[in-house]
């Protein structure tokens, strides 16, 4: 069959309310022109993100109401703990309240002054929680990954040879750990290859560092090797991500994205020595370790996520229907991040608007007229979000999973058109006012 459904029907629906033009242009004004800002009672299409957004099951529910709000030793912890170690099967768990908790406790451990933690790309919290510490954040994504239109399968690969050049020139004893994103949100939600994970391994070996996954998209991360790397298309998606984590010692992981829930993460260590200073910090800033910042039926609903991610139709469904929505607008002719990645479609807000200048925010011109022409919200992957450190001036669109139909996509694939044939009327915008870290989050914009 050609078309590929959506696996699942509809139970619970949720209205979204049209906008007019004129409401949305005072609406976004008020905000100060930030998308983070707005009201999402005033958004239509909200692609802002696929963190925490996703649709929950009726099995989630279902499980939520097994769970077992005990303060230690919960029966939800032990479900939660047996489906995260049939996917990672690491020795210790660590449940935070959300993916850049779990980053802050591993980077209060292992980071500091003079220390550095290189990645494929590092995303936004895991940079900042790395130099709150003290230590730098390094990218070193392969050269394919920084060319847009370039077509190249594993885009998130990290350049093994710089990463050897690094460590030998920074010494191993100032590298606490080597990381991987999967996929690498920051850098168009590109794959790493299981290639790259068994080499980045070899090198981790021959230096004594640990390699920790920042393991957010994990799912879509093993359907990507599934489809396009040689001798897995036959592997079923659970033994790929058993493969993936053999390799780790340890990840850092948001659950709001692949385990498919509106709240969670956790922590993976191997360490004792590791784990216990986690524990400790856990106890301090998120709670005890049998629920670390969550209700028990939180790690309920993560427990029964983590199994239904790995369901082959769904993500099937999942690559394919972000591929459809930048398949289309790609043969319209608007520039994207090639290939599509796997939760969200990029567009090169630089290509697109060579009018504007980078110091003038393309990618934040385009996101606020996706607003403004239709309800759609979007966010900056650019030279607002990272500042001088931007390799690319995205503007992400990104599908919470679960939530949206073929014909919500349709639409934003019509206003992205029309968006983009008007493209010469896009003006420049600057910054009024912005906070010392994470200024996309709350800082000021106009046109200038
Ligand atoms: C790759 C990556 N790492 C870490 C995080 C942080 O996770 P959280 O938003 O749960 O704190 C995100 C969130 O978007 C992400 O995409």
């Amino acid at each position: 069959m050609k078309t590929i459904i959506e696996p699942f029907r509809i139970k619970t629906v949720e209205p979204i309310r049209m906008t007019t033009r004129r409401e949305r242009e005072t609406c976004i004004k008020d905000v100060h022109y930030n998308l983070f800002s707005l009201r999402s009672a005033h958004v239509l299409i909200d692609l802002l993100t696929d963190s925490g957004t996703s649709a929950m099951s009726a099995n989630q529910w279902a499980a939520m109401m097994r769970g077992d709000e005990s303060y230690a030793g919960s029966d939800s912890f032990f479900r939660f703990f047996e489906a995260v170690t049939d996917i990672m099967p690491f020795r210790h768990v660590i449940p935070t309240h959300q993916g850049r908790a779990a980053e802050k406790i591993l980077f209060t451990v292992i980071g500091g002054e003079n220390k550095k933690i290189p990645n494929n790309t590092h995303f936004d919290t895991t940079r900042a929680n790395i130099e709150y510490s003290g230590a730098r954040a390094v990218d070193l994504v392969i050269e394919e990954g920084k060319h847009p239109q370039l077509i190249f399968p594993f885009k998130g690969n990290i350049d093994t040879g710089k990463l050897i050049r690094f460590i030998e020139e920074s010494g191993p004893e100032n590298i606490p750990c080597v990381m991987l994103t999967l996929t690498n949100n920051s850098g168009g939600g590109q794959p790493v290859s299981m290639e790259n994970l068994r080499t980045t391994r070899k090198i981790c070996d021959t230096y004594g560092l640990p390699l920790i996954y920042d393991a957010c998209r994990f799912a879509e991360n093993a359907w990507f090797i599934k489809i396009r790397e040689e001798g897995y298309k036959d592997k079923p998606v659970n033994e790929i991500c058993r493969e993936m984590f053999s390799y780790a010692d340890g990840c850092t992981m948001s659950a709001k994205k692949d385990a498919l829930v509106n709240i969670g993460g956790f922590l993976c260590l191997n360490d004792d020595a590791w784990a216990t200073q986690a524990r400790n910090l856990l106890i301090l800033t998120e709670g005890f370790p049998t629920y670390g910042g969550l209700a028990g039926r939180d790690l309920e609903a993560i427990a029964v996520g983590l199994q239904e991610i790995l369901e082959e139709d769904y993500l099937h469904y999942r690559i394919r229907s972000t591929e459809y929505l930048g398949e289309k607008i790609n043969a319209a002719g608007v520039p994207i991040v090639l290939p599509v990645g796997g939760h969200a479609v990029y567009i090169d807000a630089a290509a697109m608007l060579p009018h504007i200048p980078v110091s003038q925010f393309p990618g934040q011109s385009l996101a606020i007229e996706l607003y403004l022409a239709g309800g759609i919200r979007g966010c900056e992957i650019g030279s607002v979000m990272f500042g001088s450190e931007a390799q690319m001036e995205l503007v992400r669109l990104a599908i919470p999973r679960r939530v949206y139909t073929q014909s919500h996509i349709d639409y934003v694939i019509e206003i992205i058109i029309d968006v983009y044939q008007k493209r010469d009327r896009l003006r420049g915008m600057k910054i009024t006012e912005q906070p010392e870290v994470l200024r996309h989050f709350t800082c000021h914009f106009d046109y200038v």
